[in-house]
């Protein structure tokens, strides 16, 4: 491939760092440097509480898992979410017993379409919460969402999986709700190779998290808190106390190395992605009356989608990229409601106008810190030869 998805993005400092660390430990979980990892990446987020994790969508598992217990949401009991998300956003809002509500997209912020929105507020009942995705690192219009969900009471949750970094104002996404979730995953802007967080400023909710992070167990609770439940449990051994139902999706010391640092480099891998961001939208611009313009504002760019107005424009780019070893992806797995997974709404595909263009028409590339000015010459010339 002359221009992949993603390059490898660990170097070998990092990897020897690793077999430092392997050689001078017999600690490999929840030791040190996971507890590390979490106080950085909180300071670097801007939020109280960070649970390493060993994916982004073991964060969504949890933050979901631990929001239904927290404010007992019950059966029947409705999650907003756009059909333009990863399939784990889903996911967990199926296994806990509770219903998503499929949102059209906007074509701008790839977020959720607004007027859509304030539709299935209405026509839903028993709506408890929604699910942001800040796709493709581009900042949703939370404060938008915000007005109209708060006189509901509906709860903000955030995937930030793919945006790390995105901005509103001057404060990161991740940081306008209940708890937000991140990836760091290869390919992702940091990675830890497998891995994620889920954030809060809420300490219950935090406590939460530990314990559904590691089976539920009381000691993975900080020691008062730990040492309180053990008092009004005296019947159990104080080591295999369970409080809650859990998992186990706890990561690694190694992991939490790797992630260390890379967070270390995190803030010029963002400028670099942004500068690239820059020479993409002057293609975007140039070619406006064929591809629609996402919004640029905030962004910390994950990858470049290119969504055509015409059908025929979208195969022939497809046909191009190909020819030139460009790898390219749907955006980021098309209309969800079309996956047999979600094979129950099925039918409510094709109202989603936008969702249903960005599935028809619409793919990827990637943006990293490898891509360079230079490369978007020959995306430039496929552009000129099909347009
Ligand atoms: C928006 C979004 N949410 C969640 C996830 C899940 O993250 P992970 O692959 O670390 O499980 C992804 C994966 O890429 C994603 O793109």
């Amino acid at each position: 491939m002359n221009w992949p998805l993603q390059k490898n993005a660990i170097s070998e400092e990092e990897i020897n760092s690793l077999i430092e660390f392997l050689k001078s430990t017999n600690r490999y979980t929840q030791g040190v440097k996971v507890k590390e990892f979490e106080k950085k990446w909180s300071e670097w987020q801007g939020c109280k509480y960070s649970v390493f994790v060993n994916s982004g969508s073991s964060a969504n598992l949890i933050l979901i898992d631990s929001l239904k217990e927290f404010y007992g949401w019950g059966q029947n009991d409705k999650i907003i979410v756009p059909a333009i998300t990863w399939s784990t956003n889903i996911s967990p809002i199926i296994q806990s017993n509770l219903e998503p509500v499929f949102v059209d997209i906007d074509l701008e912020t790839l977020s959720f379409d607004i007027e859509d929105l304030k539709k299935k507020i209405i026509e839903n009942k028993n709506i408890k919460g929604i699910f942001i995705t800040h796709l493709l690192g581009i900042p949703a219009e939370v404060e938008k969402i915000k007005e109209i969900c708060s006189e509901k009471g509906i709860k903000i949750l955030e995937d930030c999986c793919e945006a790390h970094g995105a901005k509103i104002g001057n404060s990161k996404v991740g940081n306008f709700g209940e708890g937000s979730t991140f990836s760091s995953y290869f390919g992702h802007h940091l990675t830890s190779i497998e891995g994620g967080f889920v954030c809060t400023n809420n300490y219950e909710l935090y406590k939460l998290f530990l314990l559904k992070r590691s089976h539920g167990l009381a000691r993975a609770l900080p020691k008062e808190d730990f040492e309180k439940a053990v008092k009004e449990n005296p019947e159990v051994d104080s080591k295999f106390l369970f409080l809650t139902h859990g998992y186990n999706l706890r990561n690694t010391e190694l992991n939490a190395l790797l992630g260390i640092n890379q967070l270390k480099k995190l803030d010029k891998i963002i400028e670099k992605r942004n500068d690239n961001f820059k020479s993409y939208y002057e293609l975007c611009e140039k070619n406006q009356d064929k591809i629609y313009k996402i919004k640029k504002e905030g962004i910390s760019s994950f990858s470049f989608p290119f969504i055509f107005k015409k059908k025929e424009d979208y195969l022939k780019f497809k046909e191009k990229l190909k020819e030139n070893l460009i790898e390219f992806r749907p955006i980021i797995s098309g209309n969800l409601l079309l996956h047999p997974f979600l094979v129950k709404y099925k039918e409510e595909a094709n109202n989603l106008k936008n969702c249903k263009l960005v599935h028809e028409n619409g793919v990827y590339i990637g943006n990293n810190q490898f891509v360079e000015k230079e490369d978007f010459k020959i995306i430039n010339k496929i552009l000129e030869e099909i347009i």
